[in-house]
């Protein structure tokens, strides 16, 4: 009788195992993305999201516990601008995770969205016949939208490489120098874009990157014990892609608590 019980609960164990394992090799392609209620009301997650993993395998899991997401679906007010609705009303993903896979898989979302195949998805959508939701129209923000061509996940690991041993740059907040503002604080400002794209040119930088084809550090200032970083125009434009996913902090609170 002990044996069969045994055997019996062996069983089980196995096959909870195998369920368990099969389950997490199945699920390593997929991101997590938390959704507002209104776009879950009317389903319109269970429309788009199936097209999209049709196309790429990526499975987008609606993410409802509010506590883990890789990112965030919403009328929110920053990340990258996805539709709207037809009052006007823009819809941003916002990213929350650092990890580079994870953002790639982002990016992938991010550019089927905006891409004819997404935009007819979206357009598409209707509830009793009527349309729901338009592409963002860019004309007047093209140099925000041109901003995104760079890499994010590239970004991520150049800013780990090169920024965090002054600049909080991702869920790390123990990194950085006290007195250095974090890259979430940075995000909050309004011309955060200017200042990601110029911070070369400002003090102290100067003495420490060089931009491949446009600036040489001053090499002669800078002691010998701060490693110089080369970077080139591209490598900004990743840095960019990065920085625009960022959740912005509040500088209300201590700059480097982000
Ligand atoms: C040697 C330390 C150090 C490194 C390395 C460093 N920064 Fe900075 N950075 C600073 C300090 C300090 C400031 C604040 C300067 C100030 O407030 O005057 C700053 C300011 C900035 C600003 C704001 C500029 C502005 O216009 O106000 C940006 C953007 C920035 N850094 C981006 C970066 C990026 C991107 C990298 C990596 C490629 C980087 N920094 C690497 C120390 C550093």
């Amino acid at each position: 009788m002990f044996v069969k019980i045994s055997r019996c609960l062996m069983g089980l164990f196995f096959g909870f195992f195998f369920i368990v394992t099969a389950a997490e090799t199945n699920d390593n392609n997929q991101i997590s993305v938390e959704f507002p209620e209104e776009l879950l009301m009317i389903e319109f997650e269970k429309y788009i999201l199936p097209r999209f993993k049709f196309k790429t395998q990526i499975k987008v899991l609606v993410s409802t516990d509010n506590k883990y997401y890789d990112a965030k679906l919403g009328i929110l007010p920053s990340g990258l601008e996805v539709f709207s609705d037809l009052n006007g009303f823009v819809y941003r993903l916002e990213t929350k995770t650092t990890d580079p896979e994870q953002l790639s898989r982002l990016e992938k979302f991010a550019n089927w969205l905006t891409s004819d195949s997404g935009i007819r998805t979206i357009e598409d959508f209707s509830i009793q016949g009527i349309q729901v939701f338009k592409a963002v129209e860019f004309s007047e923000e093209k140099e925000e939208a041109e901003i995104f061509d760079g890499d994010m996940a590239a970004g991520l690991g150049l800013s780990q490489k090169h920024c965090k041993r002054c600049h909080v740059v991702d869920d790390n907040a123990f990194a950085g120098i006290d007195s250095t503002p974090s890259f979430h604080a940075m995000r909050s400002f309004d011309d955060w874009q200017e200042r990601f794209t110029a911070f070369w040119t400002v003090s102290p930088h100067l003495n420490v990157i060089s931009i491949s084809e446009v600036y040489q550090a001053g090499s002669k200032t800078v002691p010998t014990t701060i490693a110089p970083i080369e970077l080139s125009l591209n490598d900004i434009d990743d840095i960019l892609a990065y920085v625009a996913f960022i959740e912005p902090k509040d500088l209300g609170k201590p700059i480097n608590s982000w």
